[in-house]
């Protein structure tokens, strides 16, 4: 009896709290002024990591469509999902209001815009990074003045030279890859050869990889690993061999995909653990803290190898030697990176810049295959832009090539419109309360109220991209098509913005299109990850045509599901393979 009067009374503990922070949520919530939605609760990116899983969207596809919309908008990793229904609904600002807190969520371009420019008023909720700063702090993890040190010392290393060398890597990446697939998986097709992938994401991730890898580190590597027994100096530690080096559990190349795939155990192991517990008594962690080892110390031979090859007057080309460049010893107040911080940013550009770039390309290639007139085009685009360049792509020069390559740069950009890599840009109003300007009114967020630029609600818009919103249409960005809805912004003022910085494209309103964010915290790697994939594109198609291996009505079906049903962890992907045929052209 005594059990029980104690496990009703927790349990009615456990409701009061949680109706009192309802109630007491649904207050401020009335006292902004905005639409507001009652949302279960919000929960955090490492219970979504651990628990995000196929059960969960199963089960809220049962629910009645406008619950299923609430709790998706809610539940981070299906957010994209809603699309902008909820914004049609409750309008282009909302609250989202749960007992322990409440969420903003943007679907309007120019409050977008106030947010990403009042650095202040809106910061990024750096807790929410934490997982990230595994090797300390970094670029994506600090706010503020930290903040400021890091992106001044990093943002310099994003140059031109450096995206030469993003250019001459991913073509090479991508010919070897279609050597490699053609070697592996070669098929017989009626008039021609070809190849079918059964899944493509692992080796679009390898390429992605293999580009931040040299462009990145300096550590070029090839698509397949070599033998072993080529390993000769202690700089081939980088290599990528089938078995470790001496002292190394995991090759370079497997410990970076290892930390990636496994970043939630690896934090919980070497971050969030206390390190008084010993490890011997975790032996389901062992290669979460050999991993951890492994990258530190790959990654601190990288510093001093590099360190060696700078002598301070010429002009970095990978990442880290601009790092070590950017370094003013003699400077008392901002004397650069040390050693221990530009660790930290190459680790977090390697988990920015190649899980985000993979993705995009994977929806890209199927996309392609869906939709043959678009494919048609792009081919076209890239056949009259290398007309009279060399035939062989490793002689392709960059500053000639990249701008004229406008087709596979609309094939990216429309690929990020509708499957933004990151679905959602948090910002949040910290210890004081913000205002917003929306629709001709002020509205007060009190403090600790978080923010949700909602990409997926902006990107499906029809006020932003006509009634084709929905539709793959890479044309649509094309500046020669005077047709395209985004044709009429051409003489609005201040429209580029990150990633759009090119004369050959038409621009969307500012603040519509977010895929590498927006104001002072935008993506750094953008125009990498831009040159990466349009050569990539540029070198796999035109020497083949994607298609569906199953081109069936089913085929198809299957495809768009899979297509549909994309979440997100970390960045949105599909979560199953659909095989594709290359066929040479
Ligand atoms: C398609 C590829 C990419 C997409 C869609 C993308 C997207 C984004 C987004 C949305 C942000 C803002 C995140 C936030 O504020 O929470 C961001 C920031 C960042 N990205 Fe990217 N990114 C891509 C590629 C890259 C690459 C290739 C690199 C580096 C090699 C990179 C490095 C960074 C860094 C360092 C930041 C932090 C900037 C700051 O906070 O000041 N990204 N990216």
């Amino acid at each position: 009896m005594i059990w029980y009067t104690v496990v009703v009374g927790l349990v009615g503990l456990v409701v009061l709290d949680y109706a009192w922070g309802l109630a007491k949520h649904i207050r401020v919530a009335r006292r902004s002024g905005l639409p507001y939605v009652i949302a279960l609760d919000q929960p955090n990116i490492l219970f979504m990591v651990l628990f995000g899983t196929t059960l969960l969207p199963y089960m809220i596809s049962w629910l009645p469509p406008w619950l299923a919309d609430i709790m998706n908008d809610n539940l981070g990793s299906f957010r994209w999902r809603v699309k902008n229904r909820q914004t049609k609904r409750y309008g282009g600002v909302y609250l989202n209001v749960s007992p322990h807190g409440i969420r903003c969520s943007v679907g309007d371009a120019a409050v977008v815009s106030q947010i990403v420019n009042a650095r202040h008023d809106f910061p990024k909720p750096v807790f929410q990074y934490r997982i990230l700063d595994m090797y300390g702090p970094n670029i994506v993890t600090c706010e503020d003045k930290e903040w400021s040190h890091h992106r001044r010392h990093t943002a310099t290393t994003f140059h031109e030279k450096n995206n030469d060398l993003v250019w001459r890597e991913s073509i090479r990446q991508a010919r070897e890859m279609a050597d490699y697939w053609q070697e592996t998986y070669p098929v017989n097709i009626p008039h021609g050869s070809g190849f079918t992938i059964q899944e493509t994401r692992e080796d679009l991730h390898k390429l992605t990889l293999n580009v931040i890898s040299s462009a990145g580190f300096g550590v070029d590597m090839p698509f397949k690993p070599i033998p072993q027994d080529s390993l000769k100096s202690t700089e081939d530690i980088f290599k990528d061999s089938p078995t470790p080096p001496a002292g190394f559990d995991f090759t370079f190349r497997s410990v970076v995909s290892y930390m990636n795939v496994k970043i939630a155990t690896m934090a919980l192991a070497n971050k969030i653990l206390p390190t008084w517990v010993p490890r011997v008594l975790l032996p389901f962690l062992k290669d979460d803290f050999a991993a951890y080892r492994d990258l530190d110390q790959y990654l601190q031979k990288l510093i001093s190898v590099n360190k060696s090859g700078v002598t301070g007057t010429e002009t970095a080309s990978n990442l880290i030697e601009g790092m070590l460049l950017s370094r003013r010893p003699d400077d008392a107040k901002d004397p650069g990176l040390t050693d221990r911080e530009v660790i930290s940013n190459m680790h977090i550009f390697t988990i920015a810049g190649h899980e985000t770039t993979a993705t995009t390309s994977r929806f890209a290639l199927l996309l392609l295959a869906l939709d043959q007139d678009v494919q048609d085009w792009v081919y076209n685009g890239i056949v009259e832009a290398t007309k009279n360049e060399p035939s062989d792509v490793k002689d392709w020069d960059y500053e000639r090539i990249f701008p004229k390559l406008v087709t596979p740069l609309c094939v990216m950009l429309e690929t990020m419109r509708l499957y933004p890599p990151v679905i959602t840009v948090p910002k949040w109003t910290g210890e004081t309360p913000s205002t917003i300007h929306y629709r001709g009114k002020d509205y007060v967020l009190e403090p600790h109220v978080k923010v949700s630029l909602n990409a997926g609600s902006l990107h499906y818009s029809e006020e932003y991209w006509g009634r084709d919103a929905a539709l793959f249409q890479p044309q649509r960005w094309d500046v020669c098509n005077h047709e395209s809805f985004l044709a009429q912004n051409a003489d609005m003022p201040g429209l580029a913005g990150p990633g759009l910085e090119y004369p050959t494209i038409h621009k969307p309103v500012r603040g519509a299109y977010l895929p590498f964010s927006d104001g002072f915290r935008a993506c750094l790697g953008k125009k990498f990850a831009q040159v990466e994939l349009v050569a990539a594109l540029a070198v796999l198609l035109r020497d083949y045509r994607v298609e569906l291996a199953d081109n069936s009505e089913e085929g198809r079906g299957n495809a768009c599901r899979i297509l549909d049903k994309s979440t997100s962890v970390l960045t949105l992907a599909m979560r199953e393979s659909v095989p594709l045929l290359f066929r040479k052209r």
